[in-house]
Order: structure tokens, then sequence, then C-alpha cells
């Protein structure tokens, strides 16, 4: 790792060089909030005081590289704060910080990020291995996941925390008579996210295959970033009206009615895709602005037509014992049609939502960081 050759005073804060030769800025207020000594942090590592304690122009007095490449700022007010060198590392306020690094993927994906259930069960390398790749990817595949009722939520609170819906805390995925969604019916299903009618809508969707004997049934998986994102370049104005003009989706049975507004295509604070809803069966139609309909439907028409590009589609057979697990707004997925009347087919689903994964991959990388130090 780099190391800090010099730090000192600079007009509103501190200046840094590298061993590399780069520069780094904190302004002086940034670095007084982040304060970390025992009067400005809990044993917990929650912060004791508020902004309003602290001095609005908070004033440097001294600075000082020490041994261990912390940098120590002697305040004006009394108050002494050291700041450990990699934490500065972690903060160079001069770039943008960095995203989590995912990967686009298409119909040519070379191999499904999967992992084997009874190695991740018992060894945290292993799982953290396969959730970074189920991050990278937007979804993982769990193999030799006993093929039993339940185990899908019992695996959905291993990685995260199993959120209970209207369908239940699972669900089955089966063709019944008379069902109250088309997922129960034997009907190929065209790629989507569940449930966008819910807010939040569903993070994260589990799905457990138990039996699967009829014909067809296939699964699809289409890279819903990467569509967006080629919409993005050869149509930014269509790309632009998905983003911003809000979509109702509606699911209502006897039971519920549940509906919610927000954009096909949902973009941060920074530009990036953050999210995608694209569910035809719960679609509910746009409120207007009347003159953007018509161009909005181009564009809802045009999205769809790039999800359906057979080069984004990745088509593998779920067999007993696999599990899928995807990032419900990012890997879209859907089905071929299947024959109930020569087999059966029974899947089992439950949603968990999106930070408890990322909380777990947090945990597991500390764990194998500290397994790793202690073996040397
Ligand atoms: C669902 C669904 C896919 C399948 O239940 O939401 O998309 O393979 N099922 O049956
Ligand atoms: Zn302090
Ligand atoms: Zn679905």
């Amino acid at each position: 790792m780099r190391r800090i050759v010099l730090a000192e005073p600079e007009k509103g804060g501190v200046a840094a060089t590298w061993s590399d030769g780069t520069t780094s800025f904190w302004p002086a207020i940034w670095l007084r909030d982040q304060c970390a000594c025992s009067q400005c942090r809990h044993p917990s590592g929650q912060r004791l005081f508020e902004i309003g304690d602290l001095p609005e122009h908070p004033r440097i007095e001294r600075v000082t590289t020490q041994g261990d490449g912390s940098v120590r700022v002697a305040w004006t007010e009394g108050h002494v704060s050291i700041y450990p060198a990699a934490f500065l590392y972690e903060h160079n306020l001069k770039t943008r910080r960095a995203a989590a690094p995912i990967t686009l993927w298409g119909a040519d994906l070379a191999a499904l990020p999967e992992g084997d259930w009874a190695a991740i069960a018992r060894d945290p390398a292993a799982e953290l291995a396969w959730l970074e790749a189920y991050h990278r990817y937007g979804f993982g595949l769990l193999r030799n996941v006993p093929a039993r009722p339940g185990m899908v939520a019992e695996v959905g609170d291993r990685l995260g925390f199993v959120r209970t819906t209207n369908y239940g805390r699972l669900f089955d995925v089966i063709s019944v008579p008379d069902p109250n969604n088309l997922a129960n019916t034997a009907l190929g299903l065209g790629v989507h996210s569940d449930n966008p009618y819910r807010d939040p809508t569903p993070g994260v969707q589990l799905l457990h295959c138990l039996v699967s004997d009829a014909p067809g049934g296939d699964s699809i998986l289409v890279d819903g970033f990467a569509a967006a994102e080629q919409l993005r370049t050869e149509a930014p104005g269509q790309f632009d009206l998905l983003a911003r003009v809000p979509a109702n989706f509606r699911f209502a049975d006897k039971d519920a009615d549940l509906q919610a507004r927000r954009p096909l295509i949902c973009v941060d604070v920074e530009g990036r895709i953050a999210a995608i809803h694209f569910n035809n069966r719960s679609f509910a139609g746009i409120d207007g602005p009347v003159e953007l309909v018509e161009p909005w439907y181009a564009a809802y028409r045009n999205f769809a037509r790039l999800l359906k590009q057979p080069e984004r589609a990745l088509a593998f057979r779920l067999a007993p014992g696999d599990l899928l697990v995807m990032e419900n707004e990012r890997a879209l997925h859907g089905r071929t049609a299947f024959d109930a009347n020569l087999g059966r087919r029974h899947l089992q689903g439950c949603y968990v939502d999106k930070d408890g994964l990322e909380s777990r991959m947090r945990v597991l990388r500390r764990h194998v960081a500290d397994a790793q130090r202690a073996a040397q």
C-alpha cells in the first residue's frame, strides 16, 4: 500500500503527498468530524457528538506524520485526532468513490456463477467467493441444496433475512387450477423483476427447484443493467424517459391490493443504473404527462425488444437441488412453458432484502482476512 511521505496543513485542511507521488486533501471540518478518539466515539464506533457541537471552522495547530504512518492533527481547540494511513487511503476525496465492480453479461457468459451448498455452509471462504461472484453478476446458483420444502427460506435466512409478504414466508411455484398469478400456471413467463408493486421492491429473489419432471420449464436470465446500458447508448432520450416517468404496478386478489409507482429504470445520484422494474404482468400504465405517453410507449417497446434479444438470454435448466439467487432489480428472470400433463414441476421461492447479503459479504471479508492473518 502507498505510504504518506508528507502531511501538512494547507488552507482549510490537510494536504498529503503519497509515496507514489499522488496527493490528497481533506477539509478541516471533514477531518474533525471523522475523529475516532474516545471522546468522539463510543466503543461501538458510534459518534458521541452532534454536528452543532463542533467548531464551524475547526483550526489546525499542527500536523505530524507518525512512525506507524498515521497522521496526527492537533486542533487549536485543544483536541487531538489520529487518522490511520489506511483510513486516509480509503477516503481520497479528490477521486470519485469507486463503485463495487460489476460485470455486465449476455448469453455468452462463459460459466454460471455457482457454488456447492455443502461447501458454502461449512467454509466462510467458499461462501465469500460465491457472494462476491453473486454481486458481480447479479445472480448466483447454489448446487446441492437439499430438495426439501422450506429449505429455500433456510438458505434465505443464512444469506440475509427472509422478508415475509402476502405470499407468506415462502411461496410455491407450481401449476394449480384457478391461480391468482400466472407464475402458478404452466405458461411461459417473459423475463421480469418480481413484485415491482411492493414498496420496497424485493431486493433478492431465491428460487429453489424441488421437482422438475415436466418437459419445458427452462429458466431464462437477462442482465437488465446490460440492456439498459444498451438503451442509454443507442437511444439516450428513451433511456431518460424510462428513468424519469414513473410507471404504476399493481397486484390485486381477494386479500391484497398492492400498488407502487416507480420508473422502469432507476438511476442513482451519480448516474449509475441502480434498478430495473420490468414486469408485464403487473404493469398498470403511466399517468402521463399526456405529451410523453406516445414517446414513453415507444421507449418501453424498444427496451422490451432489447431485453428479448436472444444474445441477452442465458438459458439453463434447474434440476432438483438447484437454488437460484437473483438480484431482483438487475437479473431479470423468466421461464419457458412446460407441459404439466406430462410431469411435475415444483419450485419454492422467497424474498430477502439486499442489505442483508451485502452485510454478510462484508462480515465474511473480515472473517477471512482475520483467518489469513492468524495463519501467517
Ligand atoms: C416466479 C417466476 C419462474 C419459474 O414465480 O416469479 O418467475 O421458473 N417463476 O417458474
Ligand atoms: Zn476526538
Ligand atoms: Zn418471477
